[in-house]
């Protein structure tokens, strides 16, 4: 594995080879470095693995995780699908010049203007929700004359252990037709009688952050069973399972990076033993996989503005962004690692609270965590901000979103800049009678 941080001389921290306080004389602060060769690491273990143990494979990229532009670039080069779930992401893809063919499309609420982009770019699988996305394809493959290769996301009624937040294929779920109570099965015929969709495959997503393989298990063989069904039973032409993503990551410095290889290897067991049991070809088979390509090669520097020691209470240490830019430990009480950048060498012995700049108590970014003593204007920097960080930035406090840059040894560059002014202000419009 990649080593994902060092520490110069002087003790100050260096990522691929660049000093940390260079990186945020140049770019600015806060700061989110992406680490190219562990991105890429990632990518070539998931494809490398899955081609060892099965026959026919796909890894699409959930780009929810983290998307820019630059970044589709990257995963093309890493031979990587992408599964998009809005306009705004299919239009990153579009215009990184990514295969359209490379891509799926998710959603529980596609409005009807995703589904029109989808089809007019040529996305190479639609993945069917919902009745509305049935009636909505209906229309559009008749209306275009297209034909639509499609799957369907089945909740297969596996409750992953996870944060309720992340959990997706349970029984109440928001995300695609319930197995149990058979509402999957009816799409299905619902499916196949429109002449412009191909039902080719079925789909599930039991949710992220999982650790345990039962769930997974459990999951792949309702699926194969459903999937021997519909191809016996409605002469669906389907050949492919997406069995999703969801693989968890350790958010601790002492835990080793999560097992990909032997999560790959134990799930393209059981989908090959379900084929077998059920008595049909192995699909192709479809991971996608998110928060465990990213999430580690991401690290966020922030500047301390100011310094608050309230005695037998709490240490906090205000920064210049917060859950604007890492909404995760607001959302769940993630846990992320931090760093002391420029203090590597100096005994750990004060308990500190990260806080963020917005006005909101809840703005945290991690709780009593031991670093040296800090002042106004030290860098500190959270680890494993890859995933669900930047994508879910948001402008609270018409706070700047941070510039992204990507870093290798002997090379820097943005993946997305900050926010000027400009930005901000760029869709406020003022009526005419004030
Ligand atoms: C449909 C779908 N696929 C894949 C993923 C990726 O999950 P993870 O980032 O946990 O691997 C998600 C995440 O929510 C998802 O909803």
């Amino acid at each position: 594995m990649t080593k994902l941080y060092d520490r110069n001389e002087e003790g100050v921290v260096t990522l691929a080879g660049h000093n940390v306080r260079d990186l945020v004389e140049q770019f600015g602060s806060p700061l989110v470095v992406m680490l190219e060769d562990e991105i890429r690491e990632r990518c070539q273990l998931y494809r490398g693995e899955m081609a060892a143990n099965y026959p026919r494979t796909q890894v699409h990229y959930a780009g929810k995780a983290f998307l820019t532009t630059g970044f589709c670039r990257l995963l093309q080069d890493e031979g990587l699908g992408l599964d998009v779930v809005s306009w705004g992401e299919l239009e990153t893809a579009i215009a990184a010049g990514f295969p359209p063919s490379w891509i799926l499309m998710h959603g529980n609420a596609k409005t009807y203007r995703d589904l029109e982009r989808a089809l007019e770019v040529g996305v190479g699988r639609i993945v069917i929700d919902n009745d509305t996305d049935i009636e909505r394809l209906a229309e559009l493959t008749a209306r275009t004359g297209k034909t639509v290769k499609a799957m369907i996301r089945v909740a297969p009624g596996v409750k992953p252990n996870t944060h309720e937040y992340i959990a997706t294929g349970q029984q109440d779920t928001k995300f695609g037709f319930n197995l149990i109570g058979g509402d999957a099965e009816r799409a299905v015929q619902r499916i196949v009688d429109v002449p412009g969709i191909q039902l080719v495959g079925i789909h599930c997503h039991i949710g992220s952050q999982i650790f345990e393989a039962k769930p997974y298990a459990l999951a792949i063989d309702a699926m194969v069973e459903f999937y021997a069904k519909i191809q016996r039973e409605y002469g669906a032409p389907v050949d492919e399972f997406n069995m999703g993503g969801g693989l968890g990551v350790n958010y601790d410095e002492d835990t080793p990076p999560p097992a990909i290889a032997e999560h790959i290897a134990v799930s393209c067991k059981a989908v090959l033993d379900a084929a077998k049991h059920h008595n049909v070809e192995p699909p192709l088979l479809y991971m996608e996989p998110g928060r465990s390509i990213v999430a580690r090669a991401g690290i966020t520097v922030y500047t301390v503005q100011s310094v608050k020691k309230i005695d037998g209470v709490r240490n906090y240490l205000s920064v210049d962004g917060g859950m604007t830019d890492n909404p995760r430990f607001a959302l769940y009480q993630a846990k992320h690692p931090v760093l002391a950048v420029e203090h590597m060498d100096e005994p750990a012995d004060e308990v500190w609270s990260i806080s963020g700049r917005c006005c909101e108590s809840g703005d945290m970014l991690q709780r009593d965590v031991k670093l040296p003593e800090l002042k106004a204007n030290d860098l500190v920097a959270l680890l494993y901000t890859g995933a669900y960080t930047y994508s879910m930035a948001s402008h609270y406090n018409r706070v700047a979103k941070p510039a992204v840059v990507l870093v290798r040894e002997g090379q820097v560059g943005l993946l997305a800049e900050r926010d000027t002014t400009e930005d901000l202000l760029r869709l406020d419009r003022i009526p005419e009678w004030l």
